[in-house]
């Protein structure tokens, strides 16, 4: 019997490369998204694909109502969410509507979960991890305040999914703790849409080579690393998507040791702004116009992950090389180019 996967914000960059893996892995899949953050884009890319229409409801998780109608309307066994405003910055302008939106559509997800049994799947970030020394980080590294309300979203939804698995019975969950998602799908035909000026480094490094940006700055070149620039986990996005799939498996197949888990989803290996840099230009033949430029308030010197859990738990474990990722990074830009 085919399992039913909702993926909340499925029209977004990380929920489309999800949609496109639970699929090819034998999951009826229903997209709900309210396209408050992005064009349809990336839909029509994951329906062309996988060959077919995806059911796509139009909708915002703060509609309680909503959201009842939509459980009611599919046999859902897990729902996966993503459906969030994700810019660190913006959070900070404006918490009221990030606390609003992204609590608040996680809780109207959860009461339905709650009243139909079904796993949840929530789409939880490093970034609950702050500033730390202790690298790279474990599922057991303490989380640290956040330094954004986007951030402290991420920690305060962790909690309220914990919270919801201890009291209500039926409702299982998992949180993914995603470290830097970067690339695109190897088909150029879904990838990264940030709206406006990037924030993130991959996909300002694509538009500066594509022309579409003047000049890359790297934000601070005297941080404490061999090399003077920060250090991340950057995973590639397919990479990523798989660990979703495997995670939803391991809740639909009961193999779960604890009514709520958490789970890193890195690669392990710590790559810093010039090795990317450096990285994205021998791979793809292009010379890219960058400056350092002063620190970046609120950036963490270092941070990557420790995935033993999740490749002993979930069977899973980052694959594409950080080659194949910019390669793909790049083709995906160039095709939004028209080039
Ligand atoms: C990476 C490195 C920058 C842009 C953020 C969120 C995190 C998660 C991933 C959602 C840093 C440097 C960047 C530029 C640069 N998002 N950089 N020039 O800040 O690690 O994480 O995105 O969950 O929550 O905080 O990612 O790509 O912005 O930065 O030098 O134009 O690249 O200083 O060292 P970050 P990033």
């Amino acid at each position: 019997m085919k399992k039913t996967v909702l993926v909340s914000g499925g029209a977004g960059f990380i929920g489309s490369h999800v949609t496109v893996e639970l699929a090819q892995a034998g999951y009826d899949v229903v997209i709900a998204d309210n396209f408050s953050n992005c064009d349809e884009t990336n839909y029509k890319g994951v329906c062309a694909i996988l060959g077919r229409q995806m059911p796509l409801v139009r909708m915002d998780f703060c509609d309680a109502a909503a959201v009842e109608a939509l459980f009611a309307k599919y046999p859902i066994d897990a729902v996966i969410h993503f459906a969030a405003f994700k810019a660190v910055g913006e959070s900070v302008a404006e918490p009221l509507m990030y606390y609003r939106n992204n609590l608040l559509s996680f809780v109207n997800i959860l009461e339905a979960a709650r009243k139909k049994g079904c796993n949840v799947l929530f789409s939880s970030s490093a970034t609950v991890y702050g500033e730390t020394d202790q690298l790279p980080v474990t599922e057991a590294s303490p989380r640290q305040p956040a330094t954004s309300p986007y951030g402290n979203t991420k920690q305060m939804c962790e909690d309220i999914l914990r919270d919801s698995v201890k009291a209500y019975p039926g409702v299982r969950g998992i949180a993914l703790r995603y470290f830097n998602p970067i690339g695109a799908h190897p088909s150029a035909l879904i990838g990264e849409l940030p709206r406006g000026v990037p924030n993130n480094l991959v996909p300002f490094i694509t538009q500066t080579a594509v022309g579409k940006r003047e000049c890359l700055s790297v934000f601070g070149n005297d941080y404490p690393t061999p090399d003077g620039t920060c250090l991340r986990d950057y995973i590639d996005i397919v990479d990523l998507a798989k660990a979703h799939v495997c995670a939803v498996t391991r809740m639909c197949e009961g193999r779960m040791k604890e009514d709520y888990e958490i789970f890193n989803v890195g690669t392990g290996r710590p790559l810093s702004v010039l090795e990317l840099i450096n990285a994205f230009e021998r791979v793809n033949g292009v010379k890219l116009n960058w400056k350092f430029a002063p620190r970046r308030a609120g950036d963490v010197v270092a941070i990557w992950a420790d995935p033993t859990r999740a490749e002993q738990e979930l069977g899973w474990r980052a694959e594409r090389s950080i080659d194949e990722t910019v390669k793909a990074a790049w083709a995906w830009e160039k095709k939004l180019a028209g080039k």
